[in-house]
């Protein structure tokens, strides 16, 4: 049982199903496949694959061991896992980078929302080439009333999920969702692929070049594993914590990694084929998703109504997502201030939004937030590289040396498999959270301190 009022998961299958939607977002059809394109494509695309095997798994599975034993929040959860110790900071960070994520991933969510009223209206089917598409984009995100008024709705949004409580509010949300939504990108990324000029982008996604690595290319790599997964900030240590003490817990944590990953790679076949078909190239930064896709709709039967499909499920996705993001920070507020739910949600609701205001203003309508005051990059990208990349890494660093080192492998087992289901190759799970997460991450780190290349 959970304790009275946090409320519960209604089994595995609300867990696996809540737990993917938060994993499954933007992250996944937007932050992935721009991240590829600016990063040089097949080997930035291997090293991911490689960060969510070898950090990935084993995070997730930490963080759950961690939000089952103690069923709290992530500070709760270091203060009573490591009382009197400043282990709880690590939980504080966590909920910091939940705020400062929202912050800028409710932005792109609105742009989103945005699309999708263009494809109800008619306006997204019917663009045909990728100027036009590009022009449509720059004038939405360049404005300054719309983005701020799309984000105020996407927030408002999420409040109101939020407010609800984790079952009926969350598990509700995504019954429907992540079938559908996997339905519509397969026929989507065969359609792609089957567009003239298609296989390019197939090959560029999955033959690596070796000589496009470098360091700043595996930090980003490794922030889109940890961003798409939802680790190093406690998601997964909240949504944990919420599972019920019966059902298979690491079962449920590696089924939501290989849904997440699948769905980032189905992204990865809809939007590059798209591209090299239209002529757009991969480093086209964030907009590259909005303005590639609106070609791939003009080309298929019943473009518009799959338009439609395709943005009202990015949408829900979406939220589903900044659910998790804002559900963290709330959780910290109804369990350690003893803040009511409701009033917790609205009011970090708000100041999210406040705090959304410069990313929002980033894309062209305020030059100190486009160059981040004279950083050279807008400050919806220094956010997330901010957040996303560095502030998941040092999180899910201090993490494994917690499991590891710490609280302690044989607990953190205890935990996982408290419902009687083994986890399977946990010899190879504790060496990968006690040496080569922590060595990897930190070996990452140091070096680009050393190297000074931070963006
Ligand atoms: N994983 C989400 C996505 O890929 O869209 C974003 C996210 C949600 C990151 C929750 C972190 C988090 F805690």
């Amino acid at each position: 049982m959970a304790s009275a009022g946090r409320g519960e998961w209604s089994g595995k299958a609300g867990f696996i199903l809540a737990a993917a939607g938060s994993a499954i977002g933007l992250g996944n059809i937007w932050r992935f496949p721009y991240t590829a394109g600016e990063n040089g494509g097949g080997a930035f695309v291997l090293v991911y694959l490689a960060f969510v095997l070898l950090i990935g798994v084993p995070v997730v599975l930490s963080e759950l061991s961690i939000g089952r034993f103690s069923k709290l929040n992530p500070v709760g959860a270091f203060k009573k896992l490591a009382p009197g110790t400043n282990w709880k900071w690590l939980g504080g960070l966590g909920v910091l980078t939940g705020f400062g994520i929202l912050a800028f991933y409710s932005v792109v969510a609105g742009w989103t929302l945005s699309y999708l009223w263009g494809a109800i209206t008619g306006q997204v089917g019917g663009v045909t080439t990728a100027a036009e598409s590009e022009a449509a984009f720059v004038s939405l995100i360049g404005g300054s009333f719309m983005p701020l008024v799309l984000t105020a709705i996407f927030m408002a949004l999420t409040i109101f999920v939020v407010r609800g409580g984790v079952s009926e509010g969350i598990e509700r949300a995504t019954k429907i969702l992540m079938p559908t939504l996997l339905v519509v990108l397969l026929i989507m990324a065969i359609r792609s692929m089957t567009l003239e000029g298609g296989m390019a982008g197939v090959s560029y996604l999955f033959s690596p070049d070796f000589s496009k690595l470098n360091v700043g290319v595996i930090l980003a790599a490794l922030g889109q594993a940890l961003f798409s997964l939802s680790l190093g900030m406690g998601a997964m240590i909240t949504y944990g914590s919420y599972f019920p003490d019966r059902e298979n817990l690491p079962q449920a944590g590696i089924i939501v990694a290989i849904f997440d990953t699948g769905i980032a790679f189905l992204a990865g076949l809809i939007i590059f084929p798209a591209l090299f078909s239209v002529g757009v190239e991969p480093n086209a930064g964030p907009g590259l998703v909005f303005i590639v896709l609106p070609s791939i709709f003009s080309q298929l039967p019943a473009g518009g109504l799959f338009a439609i499909a395709f943005y009202a499920l990015l949408s829900i996705a979406a939220l589903t997502s900044t659910i998790s993001l804002l559900e963290v920070v709330v959780a910290y507020f109804v369990d350690e201030k003893q803040w009511n739910r409701k009033k917790a949600a609205l009011w970090i609701g708000v100041a999210c939004f406040v705090l959304a205001i410069p990313s929002a203003l980033s894309q062209g309508a305020v030059d100190i937030f486009s160059t981040s005051f004279g950083l050279g990059i807008s400050f919806l990208d220094l956010q997330s590289i901010v957040w996303g990349n560095y502030s998941l890494s040092i999180g899910a660093l201090g993490l494994c040396i917690f499991v590891g080192w710490k609280w302690g492998i044989p607990a953190a087992l205890a935990s996982l498999e408290s419902s009687g289901h083994a986890l399977q190759g946990h010899a190879l799970w504790s060496f990968l959270v006690k040496y080569v997460c922590p060595v990897a991450v930190f070996a990452i780190l140091v070096y680009i301190m050393i190297t000074q290349q931070y963006f």
